[in-house]
């Protein structure tokens, strides 16, 4: 998900570099857009630098020196499609104003126009400016039509007066934006374990068993979960994918050390959530040197640990949430593993569950065995706590 923040040209501009970061903790991509005057306080490459992305300073600038072209002329349509929020902040008295009234004579005024995203706007100023009837009359206008207004905080303002106009706390502000974007910070004070990816089983020191398994389930489960305030670990076999900023991650090679890796996490963790695809079996011993060809070849496989069922085990009052990979009989085979080996949870946990759960089907995350996956193999089922 995208953020297009809009920073304007007042004192609180630097400030921003702090939303930034706390929009990143929360997985979200940042797009800053800087008015003329915000350049006067802050340098674009402070913004560009920590948000990975280019920053977009005026209307009319393709890259630094080119020539206006087709790719610039549309930019701020392109932006204003692909954004899920438009957050300003700081917004000036100025901004306000023409938010207001559609004036569209820069970048960040003429998005606005043309996004249909949630808009938040994180005012900061002098306390006559926040209080003059003009400013309160645009406030208006903009509540009324569903912009959501963070208000300042009250205090000492740089400007050497006293009163409301500093800009809103940035946990706040970004709160307000998750708001508004349908993220609810449900999973705030939940520490989610999360598996993802395939495991190699050594066949010697050059080749490995593996399977098809790309890593995108357990990812996108560990970027959702963040979103809604968990504290994400990851642990991860090898794939392609660039793990969520804000996951601590831990990389695995093996399915023996994927399990040393989640039972050494289990006891930090409020739920478990094992989407990785880790080997059933792996090889007794293998060689130290690289295999010959020799004719036909059997391999000397013993099955891996059950993962799931040592966290049973070991497990205190975790939700514990699992896969099953069927290429067949895709719902009753799963059903038949969750009846075989995992009890059913206490109420509690069990509710706990059902609305976190429910909440995040539409990102792609599936209720227990009543909808599988289109298209996939993959069927959840789950053990929790008794
Ligand atoms: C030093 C200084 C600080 C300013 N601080 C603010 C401020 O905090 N809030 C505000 O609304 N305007 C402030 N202004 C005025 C704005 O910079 C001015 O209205 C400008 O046109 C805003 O442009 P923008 O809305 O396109 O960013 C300040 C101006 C100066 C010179």
């Amino acid at each position: 998900m995208k953020v297009a923040l809009g920073v304007c040209g007042g004192i609180a501009a630097y400030k921003a570099a702090e939303i930034v970061r706390l929009l990143q903790e929360r997985d979200l991509r940042v797009q800053v857009i800087m008015t003329d005057s915000a350049q006067e306080f802050v340098r674009p490459l402070t913004f560009a630098a920590l948000s990975g992305e280019k920053v977009i300073t005026g209307m009319f600038t393709a890259e630094a020196g080119a020539e206006p072209n087709i790719d610039s002329a549309i930019e701020h349509i392109a932006v204003a499609q692909s954004i899920d929020a438009l957050l300003v902040a700081p917004a000036t008295a100025d901004v306000l104003a023409k938010f207001a009234q559609g004036i569209a004579n820069d970048f960040l005024t003429t998005l606005y126009l043309a996004t249909t995203a949630p808009v938040i706007l994180a005012p900061a100023m002098n306390v006559n400016m926040w209080e003059h009837p003009a400013t309160q009359q645009n406030l208006e206008v903009l509540r009324k039509r569903g912009v959501k207004i963070v208000e300042p905080g009250s205090g000492y303002l740089a400007c050497g007066m006293t009163g409301p106009g500093r800009l809103a706390e940035g946990e706040a502000i970004v709160a307000a934006a998750l708001e508004a974007m349908g993220i609810s910070q449900d999973l705030a004070g939940e520490t989610v374990l999360i598996t993802a990816g395939p495991t190699r089983e050594k066949i010697d020191p050059v080749r490995y068993l593996t399977n098809r398994s790309s890593g995108r389930m357990g990812y996108a489960l560990a970027e959702a979960a963040s979103r809604r305030g968990a504290r994400v670990l990851l642990v991860s076999g090898p794939t392609s994918l660039k793990p969520p900023a804000s996951a601590e991650f831990t990389s695995v090679q093996s399915a023996v050390e994927m399990k040393d890796a989640v039972l050494h996490l289990l006891p930090e963790a409020s739920i478990v959530i094992k989407a990785a695809a880790v080997a059933d079996y792996t090889l007794a011993n293998p060689p130290d040197q690289k295999m010959k060809r020799t004719g036909t070849l059997a391999l000397d496989l013993t099955p891996t640990a059950d993962i799931l069922a040592e966290i049973q085990r070991c497990k205190q009052d975790q939700i514990v949430i699992g896969f099953a990979s069927e290429t067949e009989n895709v719902l009753g085979n799963a059903r038949k593993k969750l009846a075989g080996n995992h009890k059913v949870g206490g109420r509690a946990a069990r509710a706990r569950l059902r609305g976190w759960i429910s909440g995040e089907t539409q990102a792609g995350f599936f209720p227990l065995l009543e909808v599988s996956p289109p298209d996939s193999p993959s069927c959840l089922f789950r053990c929790s706590p008794v």
